[in-house]
């Protein structure tokens, strides 16, 4: 890559250099996945525990842009079980919506590729590496296997179209030979069903027209119209009032029991994570740093990132002067340090922090974190 002057600016010569390696690299990518006739062998794969119905394995996705290359998700690993809600954790930019975008193929290309690792998905029959498979090859699979709940639903929907076009739209794309009469039966009954009391009219009318809550309902009847065996839900409820937040969440999890789905749950709010999730994923800078139940994580937090995010939850009935902030920022992610990504934020580093990014040490099966404190090499002997 080119060097960069002392302040931190690339000249024109550099910035060009590094936007003909982008294209060269992008494009070798890019082609391999719009191949029209790729072989299936190419792409399947097997899981590793047939219980699981997606699994992340060392997953790497990179931003080739003209500034250098952003390494947005840099070795993440975890798995959802079938029928499990998983909650997804971490601050602003660690990385979370990059996973599940890469998990949906929606990366934003040609610069957002998967330059490494596995995305395992269990068909039943069969697995598929998301990570290989040709992008037309998971349009089949996209909204009735996978689908995913977007963050904004004024942007999520398009403001021209009636709502009732809208669903019917993806319910035409996934049904071919779905006839007109029923596809509006099933949309007036998705519409009851993610609770919108005046069916008939909502499906009449334009998103303008509806609440800030009808249109995220409306999002999630969108996304749950085939029946998904794996939801992406990317901070869905950061929308509302606490109010319909509560109904929306008790809207997922009744809808998840229904048809067994699993849920990937992106949020910063970790009393919802405490309410809808089995097991917690913790992000920092692009890899996840700890990982384990729902229980693990909030009774016996390890990494001093996870210490940080829960003593910096208010609780009810705790009186405080003030609550606590982790100083400090995320490092960039062009220029990430050789050595763990929080060492420069935390207030629990050791001597031995010094050295390499820190491995993933087991605390019991399920829980794992990536921190030098419980690293046995040196102090205990024996638990790693
Ligand atoms: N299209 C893009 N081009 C370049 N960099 C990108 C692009 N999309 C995301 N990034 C970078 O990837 C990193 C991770 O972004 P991501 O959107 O996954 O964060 P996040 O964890 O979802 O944050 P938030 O909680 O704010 O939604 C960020 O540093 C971001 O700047
Ligand atoms: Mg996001």
């Amino acid at each position: 890559m080119a060097r960069k002057k002392p302040e931190g600016y690339l000249s024109a010569k550099e910035s060009r250099k590094i936007s003909r390696e982008n294209r060269r690299i992008t494009s070798e990518l890019e082609k391999q996945r719009k191949r029209k006739k790729a072989p299936e062998s190419e792409y399947l794969t097997q899981m590793r525990d047939i219980g699981n119905a997606v699994e992340f394995d060392n997953l790497h996705t990179y931003f080739f842009t003209d500034a250098g290359t952003v390494k947005s998700v840099d070795g993440v690993s975890f798995d959802i079980p079938i029928g499990k809600t998983v909650g997804v954790v971490g601050e602003s930019g660690c990385g979370k919506s990059v996973t599940s975008l890469s998990l949906m193929q929606l990366l934003q290309r040609p610069q957002g590729q998967i330059v490494e690792g596995e995305i395992r998905l269990n068909l039943g029959d069969r697995a598929y590496d998301v990570a290989k498979m040709p992008y037309e090859k998971l349009q089949d699979l996209r909204g009735n296997f996978v689908s995913m709940i977007f963050q904004e639903p004024m942007t999520a929907l398009n403001p021209v179209f009636r709502i009732g076009d809208q669903l019917e739209e993806v319910l035409e794309l996934h049904n071919k030979d779905m006839s007109r009469e029923e596809m509006k039966r099933r949309t007036i009954e998705l519409l009851e069903m993610v609770g919108i009391a005046n069916s008939e009219g909502v499906y009449k009318m334009f998103p303008h027209e509806l609440s800030g809550g009808m249109r995220q309902r409306v999002v999630i009847a969108m996304a749950l119209a085939c029946n998904p065996r794996v939801i992406i839900a990317d901070e869905p409820t950061t929308a509302l009032d606490v109010t319909i937040q509560a109904q929306v969440l008790d809207l997922l999890r009744g809808l998840k029991e229904k048809i067994n789905s699993s849920i990937m749950f992106i949020t910063h709010d970790l009393g919802v994570i405490a309410e809808m999730a089995d097991y917690v994923v913790v992000m920092y800078a692009g890899r996840v740093v700890e990982k384990g139940t729902t229980e693990e994580i909030f009774e016996h937090p390890a990494h001093p990132y996870t210490i940080g995010l829960m003593a910096s939850k208010p609780v009810v009935g705790k009186q405080v002067e003030e609550l606590y902030s982790i100083p400090g920022k995320v490092p960039n992610p062009i220029d990430m340090p050789n050595y763990c990504y929080f060492k420069d934020r935390c207030e629990m580093c050791l001597g031995k922090c010094e050295g390499e990014y820190p491995r993933e040490i087991s605390l019991s099966e399920t829980h794992k974190v990536s921190c030098y404190r419980y690293d046995a090499d040196e102090t205990k002997g024996g638990n790693a």
